[in-house]
């Protein structure tokens, strides 16, 4: 059985926050832990308290009025507690709703199960189109806009901001920011499926100049195949099963019910995020998708091996 713990990749914690949204949520997480905890220490040493009180002495119970009285101030104080919890919350979505004029949006559509990721321009030409991989610049507020093809979804990126899900119909906006370069690991966090657990994605943070090479590439069409293997496994996509569900940019590839591959050899996981992007392992997942992801919408192939290391040549030269 492989071993997928090995796989995993990216900063994976809301409790170490890699941003000011996440801080937000993260100073709320711990007002309301603290606030709880001492709450349950108190209940705890009352309880003993009066335990050990009425063993010892039960003859100085407490009066009706006493009672009454310390009933009176816990009812005030949990009122006060509930107050400072509802205003400290309310703060929190004001800091993460904020508009941000400058603001990168990006297109997310969540499918069952993997992320349609786009960068939306003015210019048709510049619009990209990824799958399961958003690179973001460092230190640039970035809002995305959430939508879906099928069910429910919830984007999720732990270190970088709270979670928003994704509902049919009404598209939904998260903003983020990367403080530091990095690579953040997100998920899905509504249950959509069979395959909801392997609905994985990697925000990838990096220096304004980097981020906007990697755009430039992937504005492109697909590279022309280079070699005579190359050129076979075009043949074997375009002629085979794969052209009816994928693009590939620049070929008569244009169906888009999975990932956009035109630069798939870029990216640095498969099946959202469930198996790093190598030969091997794009290999397995051509020829049997649904034992590496059971339940994927991508049926299996049977492909002769020496079509299969065309079409892994032609895959691996889309960069
Ligand atoms: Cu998509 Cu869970």
């Amino acid at each position: 059985m492989m071993n997928l713990t090995t796989l995993w990749q990216g900063a994976h914690d809301a409790l170490s926050p890699g941003g000011p949204a996440a801080a937000a949520v993260d100073g709320l997480w711990k007002f309301l832990w603290i606030t709880a905890a001492v709450v349950y220490i108190l209940v705890l040493a009352a309880f003993i308290y009066s335990a050990l009180r009425k063993r010892r002495d039960t003859a100085d119970a407490i009066t009706e009025s006493g009672a009454r009285l310390a009933v009176m101030i816990a009812t005030g104080v949990t009122v006060l507690i509930l107050f400072a919890f509802l205003i400290v919350d309310f703060g929190t979505g004001r800091k993460l709703s904020a508009a941000e004029p400058d603001a990168l949006v990006i297109d997310v559509t969540g499918h069952q199960w993997w992320w349609e990721v786009t960068y939306p321009s003015a210019d048709p030409s510049l619009q990209v189109t990824t799958a399961n991989e958003i690179h973001i610049p460092v230190g640039r507020p970035v809002v995305v806009r959430l939508h879906t093809a099928d069910v429910i979804h919830s984007f999720w990126v732990p270190s970088l901001a709270g979670k928003r899900d994704l509902i049919p119909g009404y598209p939904g906006r998260i903003r983020f920011q990367a403080a530091s370069a990095g690579i953040y690991r997100g998920e899905c966090a509504e249950f959509c499926g069979h395959e909801h657990a392997k609905m994985s994605f990697l925000v990838i943070a990096e220096p304004a100049d980097s981020f906007a090479a990697w755009l430039a590439g992937e504005h492109g069409p697909a590279a022309a195949p280079a070699t005579e293997s190359a050129r076979r496994g075009e043949a074997v996509f375009l002629e085979g099963r794969c052209v009816m569900c994928h693009t590939i940019r620049g070929t008569p590839a244009g169906s888009r019910v999975g990932p956009d591959l035109t630069h798939l050899a870029a990216r640095q996981t498969l099946a959202a995020g469930t198996i790093p992007n190598r030969r091997g392992w794009l290999a397995g997942f051509i020829m049997n998708p649904q034992r590496i992801k059971p339940g994927v919408l991508m049926p299996p192939n049977q492909l002769s091996p020496a079509d299969l290391h065309a079409l892994l040549d032609y895959l691996g030269s889309l960069r």
